[in-house]
């Protein structure tokens, strides 16, 4: 069994009649939104706001009732994957790209359910490099102030071309090799003008759900 499959179908029970839910983006939170359409199909009753185009396509194809935000005023659960997730359940998040839309969703949401297989577990964050979401104006000189921080960043592309967001911005992709102090370092990157956020998500996990390749699941509140 998919191990992201099992983390995702576990979160999924947590959902109750009448919830707002936040839908969260990549391989992982596929089958959470796929998991959720099956359970509406069978009587579920939600609204859905999502954290990226991706996901808000999927969620429409497949019948999921996807709401305005001026509509709500909070979020009940949000289920998402992670890069990364270290002992202390910080995250290293955004290798899809979302990251600012995914960290609106989560901080605004009574429960945060982190979803992820075995192998994103970690104990120091920074393998993984962190991806920070910047305007494109100037963006060298925003480069240069990350650097200053100790990393190596890369602009991120796709099909030989600059990444840009849903946001129309840029993701730099930074590699600190090891983050030992996250909740600074995000603060630090977040102080920078330019940067409009960074994959950090420290201190907001309620749940994190790990799907294990022997098809074992694990819930660490
Ligand atoms: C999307 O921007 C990301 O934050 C994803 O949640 C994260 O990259 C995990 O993706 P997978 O579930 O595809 O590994």
């Amino acid at each position: 069994m998919n191990p992201k499959k099992l983390a995702a179908e576990k979160a999924v029970e947590f959902i109750e009649d009448g919830m707002v839910v936040g839908l969260g983006t990549g391989s992982t939170a596929y089958w959470a939104i796929q998991k959720i359409a099956q359970r509406i199909q069978e009587g579920l009753r939600i609204r859905a706001v999502a954290s990226s185009r991706d996901s808000e396509e999927l969620a429409i194809k497949l019948g999921i009732p996807i709401v305005p935000f001026s509509e709500i005023e909070f979020i009940d659960i949000t289920i998402d994957g992670a890069d990364e997730v270290d002992t202390h359940l910080n995250l290293i998040k955004g290798g899809g790209g979302a990251l600012v839309r995914e960290k609106i969703l989560a901080i605004n949401s009574k429960r945060f359910f982190v979803i992820i297989d075995e192998s994103k577990r970690v104990e120091h964050l920074g393998q993984f490099s962190l991806p920070v979401e910047i305007v494109p104006f100037a963006v060298n000189l925003t480069i240069n102030k990350l650097k200053e921080l100790g990393c190596d960043t890369r602009i991120r592309m796709r099909n030989d071309k600059e990444y840009i967001t849903d946001n129309g911005n840029i993701i730099v992709d930074c590699n600190f090799e090891k983050i030992v102090e996250p909740i600074e370092l995000n603060k630090q990157i977040n102080l920078i003008p330019g940067v409009v956020d960074n994959g950090l998500f420290t201190r907001m996990v309620s749940s994190l759900i790990v799907g294990y390749n022997d098809g074992n699941v694990m819930i660490i509140d």
